[in-house]
């Protein structure tokens, strides 16, 4: 789960690999590498750690006529150097850097191992490398090297890879995404288009199981059978974003404070002279479907739960939420007109463009509800509604998260023609900016959570959805084991872990639950649990911690949120961990 980006014939061509990846470290920041082509000689500086380190590592005058260059998430291998990209072959004759996953590599590596090859890394990328150079000692073509590699192995992958004393740049595509940018006298690769924006806005999409080179003004590219295909040229109108901490600390905390504007733009852009501003057929396709399938990961998939709620209370159509991954091994399609929503801030999500290849065999409807234009995952839905959230840099997503529930909540409210529902949205935000003057209180929370081992967060309903987006929030960037737990399951197991100390935090924002929840609250309270309860005034006792202003219930997950986001802000903060950057993650989870 990686980005690759690669360039010839451009000028500047480290400046480009550099910025690219640092663009690209949304796909995993474990380490990052380049390789120089220069005529005869291949030079390649990689390091784990990030892509700042690595160009400190580079010597100032380095350049070169082709370059590619890597920025990873480990998933064969421990993030060190060795396993860093870019891979050199056995022979040094080839380097490639590699998105994605080759299945079965262990066999193929042992088969390589027969044939004499000797291998450094502990990757599958490697595997790949090693086959080509082999490969190419037989055929004396590196297309028909590449051709092969691709007819034995399986997986996915997007590859970039240069051949010593070739100014070519070859790639090979599977599942992975990989843009070629077509520039005047130079060509450019990237996993997506972002890094190139800058320098062109023509780029050709490579297909599955689609191969090719790439000259400074030239490139052919072709498919699995070995006919070459004319790409068409598209355009892409994403502009160019510089990301800016704006005096904050850290993009998480800046983030959650955006949450009051992100929402306020996105109403503005959707509803326009108290009319809504959707596409008609979209909403058309909405009202006549009988059934709603949600697919999503994480936080997203946390958001679809309470769309698929706004969708069933509110419009009465039925709804079915699904964690991607699971999905795609049982997929279900409810209904005689089930229509398909993919929830993905990145659009980038590997399980889930696994799930929009299985629903494209079908002839159902499919809107994409995303932050990110010109997306894999936008260019395969049929309708696309963008939360206008603005990029989101933090790993941990807080303010798309709030952008998704309200996007939802809109779509529901454009078609059930109800106006009063987006005014209901914005009314609700000033309650937002009063949590935050609420942050003394959440910091001596996190200060009693943050040396402990586990945590429980509990909820019913909407409360629930909320719990879950919480605990995730607090253990992805906290590294606190943390549950969410539904208030009427407690009892049915996972009450047997409270013990004493053991902190609790509960959501009380719904009348028709608040009763059960004290009520569990006291069952946790006896069992020794340290309880912090966060509530909506009219249902707060003085004993709860944060009590928050009223506002419509169905607005928890927009409203109440952002302060379990600042308690996993602060707890990380405490701990001196990198909140924006967390262990072991990436921003887009790009295999599957
Ligand atoms: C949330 O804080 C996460 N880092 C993660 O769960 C994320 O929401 C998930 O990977 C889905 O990403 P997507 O919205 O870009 O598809």
């Amino acid at each position: 789960m990686c980005g690759i980006v690669g360039c010839i014939g451009k000028n500047k061509g480290r400046e480009y690999i550099i910025n690219g990846l640092k663009t690209l470290d949304y796909r995993g920041y474990d380490s990052a590498g380049v390789a120089f082509l220069k005529q005869d000689k291949i030079t390649i500086y990689k390091d784990a750690g990030s892509v700042s380190h690595l160009n400190s590592l580079i010597p100032s005058k380095e350049e070169g006529d082709v370059l590619i260059g890597h920025t990873r998430w480990a998933t064969h291998g421990k993030p060190n150097k060795i396993n860093s990209h870019p891979h050199m072959s056995y022979d040094g004759e080839f380097v490639l850097v590699h998105n994605g996953i080759v299945e079965r590599f262990a066999e193929h590596k042992a088969s390589l191992i027969e044939q004499g090859v000797t291998f450094k890394s502990d990757t599958d990328s490697e595997v790949v490398v090693n086959m080509i150079a082999l490969f190419y000692k037989e055929e004396k073509d590196v297309l028909k090297a590449i051709r092969r590699v691709m007819e034995t192995i399986e997986g996915s992958y997007a590859i970039s890879l240069i051949h010593r004393g070739e100014n070519r740049l070859y790639v090979l595509k599977n599942v992975s995404p990989l843009l070629v940018g077509i520039g005047e006298d130079f060509n450019l690769v990237a996993s997506d288009a972002s890094p190139m924006i800058e320098h062109t806005n023509k780029f050709i999409e490579l297909g599955d199981k689609e191969y090719g080179y790439i000259e400074k003004s030239s490139y052919k590219i072709y498919n699995f059978e070995g006919q070459e295909v004319t790409k068409e040229l598209i355009s892409k109108d994403i502009s160019l974003v510089k990301h800016d901490l704006n005096g904050y600390d850290h993009y998480m905390l800046k983030e959650i404070e955006e949450i009051p504007s992100v929402i306020t733009r996105l109403v503005n852009h959707y509803v326009l002279d108290h009319e809504f501003n959707f596409d008609k057929d979209l909403i058309n396709k909405i009202r006549e479907s009988d059934h709603i399938i949600f697919l999503g990961c994480g936080t997203s998939y946390h958001a679809s739960l309470v769309g698929g709620r706004y969708f069933e209370e509110m419009l009465g159509i039925p709804t079915a939420s699904y964690i991607a991954s699971e999905w795609a091994f049982h997929p279900m399609f409810p209904g005689k007109k089930p229509f398909i929503v993919f929830i993905s801030q990145s659009g980038e999500t590997a399980d889930l463009i696994h799930c929009l290849n299985i629903v494209k065999q079908y002839d159902y409807d499919t809107l994409l509800i995303t932050n990110t234009s010109g997306s894999t995952l936008e260019r395969g839905c049929k309708y696309s509604l963008n939360i206008q959230a603005g990029v989101e840099v933090s790993v941990a997503s807080t303010k798309a998260y709030a952008a998704q529930v309200a996007m939802l909540l809109l779509v529901v409210a454009a078609v059930k023609s109800n106006i009063k529902i987006a005014h209901e949205i914005i009314n609700a935000l000033p309650i937002i900016k009063k949590i935050k003057e609420k942050q003394e209180d959440i910091k001596k929370v996190a200060n009693f959570i943050k040396d402990k081992q586990s945590i429980f967060y509990i909820g019913r309903g909407y409360d629930y959805y909320l719990s879950l987006e919480a605990s995730l929030k607090l253990k992805e960037i906290s590294y606190i084991h943390s549950e969410a737990i539904a208030g009427g399951e407690l009892k049915h197991g996972p009450i047997a872990l409270i013990e004493n100390d053991t902190p609790v935090i509960v959501f009380i924002t719904d009348h028709m639950t608040a009763n059960s929840m004290r009520g569990n609250i006291e069952e946790v309270k006896s069992r020794g649990a340290k309880v912090f309860v966060i509530s909506t005034r009219e249902l707060s006792k003085e004993s709860d911690t944060i009590v928050i202003d009223p506002y419509p219930n169905f607005l928890s997950s927009i409203i109440v949120s952002t302060a379990a986001f600042y308690l996993a802000y602060y707890t990380s903060l405490s701990k001196g961990y990198d909140v924006d950057k967390p262990r072991n993650l990436a921003k887009s989870v790009t295999v599957e």
